[in-house]
């Protein structure tokens, strides 16, 4: 009697969202210790609104393993009922007509106003909201220590010559200059910073978005290919395989000088309790202040015929967007929040200018979409390019013939 009472004590006290409560299995591939702490925001938030979360982690930076274990649930019939997926891909989800719309949520919680345009535009299939975005991470940043930096007397790069001059001081000085992992997803994501500062953003964008063979076998994607390779020798011996997080502990822990890599790096120095500015120093990559390669997550809910199951991907959704979210898990996260007009005041130095250029890098026209990332061109594209890279850094070819391959393979990959 005693808990029949204290049930409906319970259910009286419960708002009408609450009562419909639903699982949602969510998969991602958010393992590292930033990341993790990252999406137990989310997981959290959702269970105080009583619906159940059944974490889908699937392990790799990148995502890459995380789609093929998609795509396997998917082609079972039996996809999860909401997925990490970005760019391009959502498009391709929406072309099989399994994704739920997300219209009425986005409605009620004003998107279309508190989105930018080029966020907004990724997330919508057909004109329906079919996605929604939890952040905007940039990838061109360089991660320093600047105590290792300190010791072997060697300038912050701001250039890919000075980098050269610094990163021999660092060796000399007994230390790795540049923390590196070997793994196909880490290996594009430098290349790109490369493409980025060497050729500039309009080339970027003719390369490596657009996928123009002309851009892709030039004289300036030589050079760029020349001096992605250019790095190889500053890294150590131990970098084939390599996870991500790993490459940054190498930095936290003053073994290594610096990385590059999106700032979701910043997450892991955020988890071991390290400051910008003191502990470490976050900078644009060489050659590319000013300019931005973004790189959006985002989740996509599956058709699902359960009513609770769907009560619950529409809370997961409208949870995304609030600010409270928004906030807390982007400060972990080491991103941006990607709605508009959020409080500042919890950020820290390298978000505010991640925010700030963001705006300007709009205005100026060099906010470009990251390739390594999902977010400029079709996965059987960037595919493409994964390969060529990753075999031109990991073996003798020359960057004149890697060059002739880039613009073979990914013409051959786009019809
Ligand atoms: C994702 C980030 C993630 C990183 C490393 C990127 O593609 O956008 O959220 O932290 O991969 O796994």
């Amino acid at each position: 009697m005693k808990a029949r009472v204290l049930a409906l004590i319970f259910c009286l006290t419960l708002s009408p969202a609450m009562l419909i409560a639903g699982e949602v299995e969510v998969l991602h591939w958010w393992t590292s210790g930033g990341e993790a702490k990252s999406v137990a925001v989310l997981k959290q938030l959702l269970e105080e609104e009583g619906h159940t979360w059944k974490d889908f982690a699937v392990a790799g930076g990148g995502g890459d393993t995380a789609m093929t274990v998609l795509r396997s649930r998917a082609v079972s019939g039996n996809p999860p009922t909401a997925a990490q997926v970005k760019g391009p891909q959502i498009q391709q989800w929406g072309d099989e007509g399994v994704l739920a719309n997300l219209d009425e949520v986005a409605a009620a919680g004003s998107w279309d106003d508190l989105l930018p345009k080029v966020v907004a535009d990724v997330m919508k299939y057909d004109g329906s909201y079919v996605a929604v975005p939890v952040n905007v991470h940039r990838v061109n940043w360089m991660w320093v220590n600047p105590e290792v930096f300190r010791q072997a007397g060697a300038m912050i790069p701001t250039t890919w010559e000075e980098f050269t001059v610094a990163a021999e001081k660092i060796k000399e000085a007994g230390f790795i200059p540049v923390a590196f992992g070997g793994q196909d997803w880490q290996e594009a994501t430098v290349f790109e910073i490369v493409v980025l500062g060497v050729g500039g953003p309009d080339f970027y964008e003719q390369a490596l978005v657009k996928a123009d063979p002309a851009a892709l076998n030039s004289p300036t994607m030589i050079k760029c290919l020349e001096t992605f390779k250019a790095i190889k020798p500053y890294t150590d011996a131990n970098a084939p395989g390599r996870d991500w997080n790993l490459a940054t502990a190498m930095v936290i822990q003053g073994k290594a000088a610096m990385q590059f890599m999106g700032d979701w790096a910043k997450g892991e120095f955020t988890a071991a309790g390290k400051r910008p500015g003191v502990d470490y120093v976050a900078v644009p990559a060489p050659q590319t202040s000013g300019a931005f390669l973004f790189n959006v997550d985002s989740f996509i809910m599956f058709d699902v015929k359960d009513e609770d199951a769907q009560e619950a991907q529409q809370a997961m959704a409208r949870l995304i967007m609030g600010e409270q979210f928004q906030q807390v898990f982007n400060v972990n996260k080491g991103s941006i929040p990607c709605r508009l007009g959020m409080v500042r005041g919890a950020f820290d130095d390298p978000a505010l200018r991640s925010m700030d250029e963001f705006s300007s890098a709009a205005a100026s026209g060099n906010l470009l979409p990251s390739m390594a990332h999902e977010m400029a061109v079709f996965p059987a594209v960037r595919g493409a390019i994964f390969d060529v890279v990753t075999n031109f850094y990991n073996s003798d070819v020359s960057a004149t013939k890697a060059a002739e391959q880039l613009a073979q393979e990914v013409q051959a990959a786009a019809y």
